[in-house]
């Protein structure tokens, strides 16, 4: 769907997410969500905590799993995913903070794959994704599946992306200080999701959105992989919309 603009489109997203929410409460279930991070979903977490602010949105019943993390990364560090987590959502919810998931930036490289198995596996246990939101970089990556990964791949460490690392130069004040690997979810777990909803505004990301939307499918670009899916939605403004 196209949106006038960003902030109808994050609307039209965190109403979603709400809608899950309570139709779990009402079941008196969890509702398990698939969060990202960056710029584009800020205005869909500002609009959740609206809702519990004003509406009585409780997030009681809310299980999260973010999407990626960078390697290595404290909690603590401004930069961090965490942080970022808990600024735009966590702090201004009456979430329980032990429902909270984002993968690891401290572990010991050596403890990176049983932490990635056992963060697949408490998602299944769970019964997987009610929903996953999702972002798209320059490259075509969706979480941090950069070019090259694989359409069944699980949460793993992986390399990223020059293009990437200059993207994130801002946020560290400078290229050379962004991390050059991360943890994320996979392509395939991300596709075990019932409902994925990937999110894009602004001019900059209309060329992308155009090989990820109408693209041959293909690792060069990973959101590719999204058309595959029969439970994708593409939410997008008019400007990430322009070029299809
Ligand atoms: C980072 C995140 C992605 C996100 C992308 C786009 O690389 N790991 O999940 O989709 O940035 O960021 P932005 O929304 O700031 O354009």
């Amino acid at each position: 769907s196209v949106f006038e603009n960003p902030k109808a489109a994050s609307l039209h997203v965190a109403g979603r997410i709400a809608a899950i929410i309570r139709k779990k409460q009402d079941a008196a279930e969890h509702a398990v969500l698939g969060l990202a991070t960056g710029a584009t979903p800020v205005a869909v977490y500002a609009e959740l905590v609206r809702l519990h602010k004003e509406e009585g949105l409780s997030f009681k019943n809310v299980i999260t799993f973010n999407l990626d993390e960078y390697y290595p990364m404290g909690p603590d560090a401004a930069q961090s995913y965490v942080s970022f987590m808990n600024d735009n959502l966590f702090d201004h919810i009456d979430i329980d903070k032990n429902n909270v998931h984002i993968p690891d930036g401290t572990l010991k490289l050596e403890e990176i794959p049983a932490f990635c198995l056992a963060y697949e596996k408490k998602i299944g246990d769970l019964g997987g994704l009610d929903i996953q939101i999702l972002g798209i970089g320059r490259t075509g990556h969706i979480g941090f599946n950069e070019p090259g990964s694989a359409p069944n791949s699980g949460t793993r460490l992986v390399t990223l992306d020059d293009l990437t690392r200059r993207d994130a130069a801002r946020d560290f004040g400078g290229k050379s200080f962004v991390p050059t690997k991360a943890i994320t979810m996979g392509i395939g777990t991300i596709f075990k999701a019932k409902e994925i909803v990937l999110m894009a505004w602004n001019r900059k990301k209309a060329s992308i959105i155009k090989k990820a939307v109408e693209g041959e499918i293909s690792s060069e670009v990973p959101a590719t992989y999204l058309q595959l899916s029969d439970n994708v939605e593409f939410i997008l403004d008019k400007d990430a919309a322009s070029l299809l």
